[in-house]
């Protein structure tokens, strides 16, 4: 079973993706993740992010693993547990940047492929049910209004105890999505066949109400 949960940063995505995931039983990989640890390793090895080719040999030649630890989903890239240092707003701007090279794109489709495919899993991104696992069984866009995300992501950041100004956040939002949905290739869009939730006015108990009777559509069609 493959479940791709796909929509904009701050929409709840990866808040309803790990409770999914974890109820489940199921794998969740965090294919923001997978770009954002692409885009560490660059940063790390002095690579022009501009340069798609010298990016792309790193998006390939990386190797991914997800494991809950201690409640919380991990990227292992080469057997590393990575977490904080991927959050930083340098490769939050970075993972934007990179993300738009279609050669970094063709390699992380791949790996996001090999780590989904074999193992029942959630896969959390932007074209998951457009690109990555067109046949998947279920499928959902999770959004919400750009002011309502830029007001969570404040509260995140006030809980880790940043400062953050709202008026910036909100434009860093409204930036990084018009580079992910005006991108040529697989630019942020929801698939025809997928959900659409919008979590403005939703509490996640209430989304995650109506991903789990997706998923038990799916698992019992005749309601058994
Ligand atoms: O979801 P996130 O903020 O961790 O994603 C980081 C960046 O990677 C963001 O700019 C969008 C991009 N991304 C993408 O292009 N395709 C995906 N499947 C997942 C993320």
């Amino acid at each position: 079973m493959i479940i791709a949960i796909d929509g904009p940063a701050g929409a709840g995505k990866s808040t309803v993706a790990q409770e999914l995931a974890k109820t489940l039983g199921y794998q969740l990989v965090d294919t923001g993740a997978m770009y954002r640890t692409v885009a560490f390793e660059a940063l790390n090895a002095g690579v022009d992010l501009g340069d798609e080719e010298a990016v792309a040999k790193i998006a390939r030649t990386l190797s991914f693993e997800f494991r809950f630890v201690e409640g919380e989903n991990v990227v292992f890239c080469n057997g590393k547990a990575l977490d904080q240092e991927i959050r930083t707003a340098e490769v939050s701007r970075a993972a934007s940047i990179i993300s738009a090279h279609p050669d970094v794109r063709t390699a992380m489709v791949e790996q996001q492929q090999r780590v989904g495919r074999g193992r029942s899993s959630v896969l959390e991104g932007r074209d998951i049910g457009t690109v990555v696992f067109p046949d998947a069984e279920v499928k959902a866009f999770v959004t919400a209004s750009a002011e309502t995300r830029a007001r969570r992501r404040l509260e995140q950041m006030e809980e880790c105890g940043e400062d953050g100004d709202y008026q910036e956040v909100l434009k860093e939002i409204v930036a990084r999505d018009k580079r992910d949905t005006e991108r040529e290739v697989a630019p942020l869009k929801q698939a025809e066949d997928a959900v659409v939730v919008d979590t403005t006015e939703m509490t996640i108990e209430e989304v995650l109400r109506v991903l789990r009777a997706r998923v038990e559509a799916v698992r019992s069609p005749r309601g058994e």
